[in-house]
């Protein structure tokens, strides 16, 4: 029987993200710290076997609606394969999609298809090689590049392209627009969190969407046209006349909190209700010492029905959590 993921303000959790890993093959610095983040000893790290079971439970009993994948990066897993392929055993129909970065996806997007993997979305900031080193601290574009057309040709579609607004990209939004719209995938521009590992966030030098709407504007006609459904994270805007589209995820100037229906398993096995909640609550310890599905499910309820109204990015006394997005998979 299905009894769902509700929370004090009435919202309903549908949408499971699943962080299987804390390593990373780029160091985007609004994430990473430089050295990478410190290593979570393997023991603590949920197995695929117990990805599997949790997954099910969620479905089953708490009427998740669709799993996504993320890290760190989850292609640092070698064992990716063996968790989508026992999911989409476990959970027939549910579709299973990853955020990825899509270095070394190449290699591996027809078999993660075959595997069950229903679509991804890559992170990608700029198309210049330059810059997109500078950016990620690593020199992998054309990797990349290759990986998000193999995806495209192993059919894990729709693929949406997620970019994070700094102000060093900027100035190479509009390329990276129009590439996009050659390779007919679609781009999702992102306001930046306080959720870098640095600690260097600060609402004054963020780029806001408004901002990268005038730079595009100069560029391109745009026309709002809203949200895909009420819980997506991103606002939709026609460019001349359509039908191509981009769209932007302003979580800081234009919060969705309201309309959350996410819920997050961490790779260590917690609960987490929100990006910005430190407050987890351990299923790995609960399903170590044998736990039953209908317990490890009654403490998933309770660790939603607590989540918070909303990010307090703008509120004053605002804090960041412990776990930056290397750890949380955005
Ligand atoms: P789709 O189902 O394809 O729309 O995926 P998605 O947008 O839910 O997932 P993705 O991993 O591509 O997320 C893109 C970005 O949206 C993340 O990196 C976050 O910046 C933002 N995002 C996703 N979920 C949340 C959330 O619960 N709260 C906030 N504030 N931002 C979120
Ligand atoms: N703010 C907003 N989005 C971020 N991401 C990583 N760090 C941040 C941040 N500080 C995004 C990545 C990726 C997704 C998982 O999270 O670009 O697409
Ligand atoms: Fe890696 Fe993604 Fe973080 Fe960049 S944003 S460092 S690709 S986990």
């Amino acid at each position: 029987d299905v009894d769902h993921l509700v929370d004090m303000f009435g919202r309903v959790a549908r949408d499971l993200r699943v962080s299987i890993t804390e390593k990373c093959s780029l160091r985007c610095t609004y994430c990473m710290p430089e050295e990478g983040l410190p290593a979570i000893p393997p023991q603590n790290l949920l197995t695929a076997e117990e990805i599997i079971r949790l997954v099910g439970i969620a479905v089953d009993r708490l009427g998740v609606c669709e799993v996504r994948f993320t890290g760190g990066e989850p292609l640092m897993r070698a064992d990716l394969e063996t968790i989508i392929a026992g999911c989409a055993e476990r959970v027939p129909g549910v579709p299973l999609a990853m955020t990825t970065n899509a270095v070394g996806l190449e290699h591996r997007a027809q078999k993660l298809a075959d595997a069950g993997l229903t679509r991804v979305n890559v992170s990608l900031d700029s198309v210049d090689r330059a810059h997109f080193a500078e950016l990620t601290r690593r020199d992998r574009l054309p990797s990349v590049l290759a990986g998000i057309r193999a995806a495209a040709a192993a059919g894990l579609a729709p693929m949406k392209i997620n970019a994070v607004l700094m102000p060093e990209t900027l100035s190479g939004a509009v390329d990276l627009l129009q590439w996009c719209i050659d390779e007919g995938v679609a781009l999702r521009f992102i306001e930046e969190m306080p959720l870098d590992a640095d600690r260097e966030w600060s609402g004054g030098s963020m780029v806001p969407a408004r901002q990268l709407l005038d730079v595009l504007g100069r560029r391109f006609g745009l026309r709002e046209i809203g949200r895909e459904d009420p819980s997506a994270p991103a606002e939709e805007w026609l460019i001349d006349g359509g039908p191509a589209t981009v769209g932007i995820i302003a979580s800081v100037t234009r919060s969705f909190c309201a309309d959350c229906d996410r819920t997050r398993l961490t790779s260590e096995g917690t609960v987490r209700s929100c990006l910005f909640s430190d407050q987890e609550v351990d299923l790995r310890a609960a399903l170590r010492s044998g736990a039953d599905d209908e317990e490890l499910a009654q403490l998933w309820r309770g660790a939603m029905w607590n989540k918070w109204a909303g990010h307090g990015i703008n509120v004053d006394g605002f804090t960041p959590p412990q776990r930056s997005m290397g750890a949380i998979g955005g």
